[in-house]
């Protein structure tokens, strides 16, 4: 009897070992210890034995149900294991994937040509405004002293909404709305607008229906001349290096008197002559002057006011600082082009 104990036990254990899945380990549980086991059956035979034999057959066959119980709860917990990590790994994420790429976008030049402009005029205490795109004729016009059919609207033929109101030629008008808005004579007021301005043109590499401008003023009394030109030259100084010299000659504007055009000298060639500079040296950049008297008066204030204007464009500006050979460029998104400012941003 203790042989057939012996090969239950080892062909149990073999089986139990063998088993693939959990199910098959509770049939075989069942078959070699339950009610209808084979051991239970060979049990039974136990008072056919001696005293002696019984003992130490009762003692084995406890031993060999424990063991093999235990058998069964050990390989049950693996076979759960393998079929967990099974599932773990059909549905694992490989997270190792590389993700989109995002890449970060650049500010567009033109911007941090303004951007530069606003922070060194912020620095000397003027104010930053966005100016009205839509305009009154009035503002853009009438209260810069260009009164209507005055010949010096042509040169900014421009497009009307209604017959008053238009896309404004120029960041001139909020001058114009500034001033009116003034309380006092001897107040300080020093502000620098940025935005789209337009004007009737034929588009090519160097001219835009559709532009940008800063435009600046200053209203303090006893504003003179020399204001005006030492704000100029620490402008282009910042704008354009330390070594830049300016020009001033002189010009008209309806809304300055005296006016100037403001020249620096080459971006390029630093004044030697160039391709650029059409071998003069020098490279006209804005346009300024002492606010005109009649100005003041259009607005509402006292024509005795001091203060001084300027004007500049800034695509102008972008096109001589990084060398843009087409103002085109700065309008159709090319990120081949947008992208190369990103060493400036
Ligand atoms: N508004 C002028 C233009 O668009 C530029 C300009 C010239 C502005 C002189 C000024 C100025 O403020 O003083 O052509």
């Amino acid at each position: 009897m203790e042989k057939e104990l012996e090969l239950l036990f080892t062909q149990a254990t073999t089986k139990i070992k063998a088993a693939t899945t959990i199910a098959e380990v509770t049939a075989l549980q069942l078959e070699y210890l339950g009610k209808k086991s084979i051991l239970n059956d060979l049990l039974k035979k136990m008072k056919d034995i001696s005293h002696e034999e019984r003992l130490t057959v009762g003692k084995r066959a406890n031993v060999i149900k424990t063991t093999l119980t235990e058998l069964c709860q050990t390989k049950k917990t693996e076979l759960e294991n393998t079929m967990a990590m099974a599932m773990l790994e059909q549905e694992k994420i490989d997270l190792s994937l590389p993700g989109y790429n995002l890449t970060l976008a650049t500010k567009h030049p033109l911007n941090q040509v303004i951007d530069e402009i606003s922070q060194l005029f912020q620095e000397l205490g003027y104010d930053i405004v966005f100016g009205t795109e839509v305009e009154d004729d009035e503002y853009n016009f009438q209260r810069l002293n260009l009164p209507i059919g005055h010949p010096a609207r042509d040169m900014q033929d421009t497009f009307y909404i209604t017959k008053n109101t238009l896309l404004r030629t120029h960041c001139t008008n909020m001058t114009a709305r500034a001033i009116s808005q003034m309380k006092s004579k001897t107040e300080i007021v020093a502000m620098i607008s940025t935005g789209n301005t337009y004007r009737r043109d034929d588009d090519d590499a160097t001219h835009s229906h559709q532009f940008m401008q800063v435009d600046g003023f200053l209203i303090a009394p006893q504003t003179s001349f020399a204001n005006l030109k030492w704000t100029i030259q620490y402008f282009c100084q910042r704008m354009f290096g330390e070594d830049t010299k300016i020009r001033l000659r002189p010009s008209f504007f309806p809304f300055t008197e005296p006016s100037v055009e403001v020249d620096v000298t080459c971006v390029n060639c630093h004044g030697h002559g160039c391709s650029i500079c059409k071998q003069t040296g020098w490279i006209e950049i804005m346009g300024a002057g002492m606010i005109n008297p009649l100005v003041y008066q259009a607005c509402g204030q006292d024509p005795d006011l001091t203060g001084f204007a300027f004007g500049i464009g800034i695509e102008r500006i972008a096109m001589l600082k990084y060398g843009i050979d087409d103002i085109r460029r700065f309008y159709t998104n090319d990120v081949r082009f947008l992208e190369q400012f990103k060493k400036f941003d």
